[in-house]
């Protein structure tokens, strides 16, 4: 019998069970990262990032976005439909921005909001950024979309942080950003609560999935999305029906959540290192860095990995054939995967990234099957 392994969270029994959502605790407090910043919510981050473009562009018909260049492109769709002109920065082979390119970048395209990228919920230094922001007079937009909750040096220095709390936690779609004072006249969002149906739909297919998993996986067999490697995009956002609201199902769920996310954090790191221990023992693989290290308290999002060049894609595809939902880098942006030369780092990622899932709802049957797994295919290709 396989065993289903999901790649998302499911919901707690406490999470569901807590939806008269009475702990008394302000919605989105968690993430409130200075203590008069403002929260605002928004179905997903893509949409966030189009509404703070334009409140902060002096411009707001055509806001200039410095993005990486290994951003998603289709998180960026709704950004790009609302007349955005994305310039994307080179990085190091470590995620950071390459520093140079971005001042050379902006001397021809003076930025309105610069996004610093929290990868895999791992926080950048943002010393550098708040230096350029100052030259540049632009507004810094921190992306902690793959971040658990605020920690270490995230939000210093009064820029915006992103967080999508549906990416790690069983929620339906809701991100929120949270605006220190100085600029909470500038950003708001235009998203309200409300009854969303769609939630509902989320939440019984959620108890359908935790039924499953809780009865022992019924040898459910899983194929990519795409069925191919690197063709594993999130949802294309443009076919995707935005709601204009938030709704209260969404906000009672999260209102449960967020108050486990120390237990939830320690979980994602435990199951992390269980697959960093593992892949240790076996050669040609690499965590990248800066991976390799967590700060004390640090969520992880995923398990990335590289598997040595080439071999990727064999190893995605065997991964999958043995019910072990892998994930790749997602989709680049069409600019960038046209200079593969200037922008050979970002590519690098795309080619030779795999991710496991390592949230808080798997088993320890199912991280040993999936090491068991890894093991066993790396062997043999
Ligand atoms: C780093 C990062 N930021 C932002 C987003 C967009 O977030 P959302 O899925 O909430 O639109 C994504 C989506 O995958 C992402 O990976």
């Amino acid at each position: 019998m396989s065993t289903y392994i999901q790649t998302v969270p499911l919901l707690t029994p406490c999470g569901a069970l807590r939806l008269s959502g009475s702990s008394g605790e302000a919605l989105g407090a968690q993430w409130r990262v200075g203590r008069d910043d403002q929260i605002e919510f928004f179905p997903r981050g893509s949409c966030a990032f189009a509404v703070a473009a334009r409140s902060v562009a002096k411009d707001p018909d055509r806001p200039v976005c410095f993005f990486p260049s290994y951003f998603c492109d289709s998180s960026l769709k709704l950004l790009r439909q609302a007349g955005a002109r994305i310039v994307f920065y080179r990085v190091a082979r470590d995620l950071t921005p390459n520093w140079d390119d971005v001042r050379q970048r902006a001397k021809t395209k003076h930025p309105d909001l610069f996004v610093l990228v929290h990868t895999f919920g791992h926080a950048q230094d943002p010393t550098e950024v708040q230096v350029f922001a100052k030259e540049e007079g632009c507004v810094v937009l921190e992306d902690a979309a793959h971040v658990l909750k605020p920690d270490g040096p995230l939000g210093r220095g009064g820029t915006v942080v992103l967080f999508s709390p549906h990416k790690l936690l069983a929620l339906p779609p809701i991100s929120l950003l949270t605006i220190p004072h100085s600029l909470a006249e500038r950003v708001w969002s235009p998203y309200k609560a409300a009854w969303r149906t769609q939630d509902w739909k989320w939440f019984a297919k959620r108890l359908i999935q935790k039924g499953i998993v809780t009865f022992g996986g019924l040898g459910i067999k899983v194929k990519p999305r795409s069925g191919e490697f690197n063709g594993d995009t999130d949802n294309d956002i443009s076919v995707i029906d935005y709601p204009r609201k938030i709704s209260k199902l969404g906000r009672r769920l999260l209102l449960a959540e967020q108050q486990d996310l120390g237990e939830i954090a320690r979980l994602r790191r435990e199951n992390f290192a269980k697959l960093a221990c593992a892949l240790a023992e076996i050669s040609e693989t690499e965590i990248p860095q800066p991976f390799e290290t967590w700060p004390e308290g640090a969520a992880p999002y995923a398990f990335p990995f590289f598997v040595g060049q080439h071999r990727a894609s064999a190893v995605y595809t065997a991964l999958w054939r043995l019910g072990i939902p892998a994930q790749t880098w997602p989709d680049l942006p069409p600019e960038v995967s046209a200079q593969p030369e200037e922008y050979s780092e970002a590519l690098y990622w795309r080619r030779n990234l795999l991710l496991l899932p390592i949230h808080q709802s798997l088993t320890s049957r199912q991280i040993n099957m999936m090491i068991y797994s890894l093991k066993d295919i790396l062997a043999r290709s």
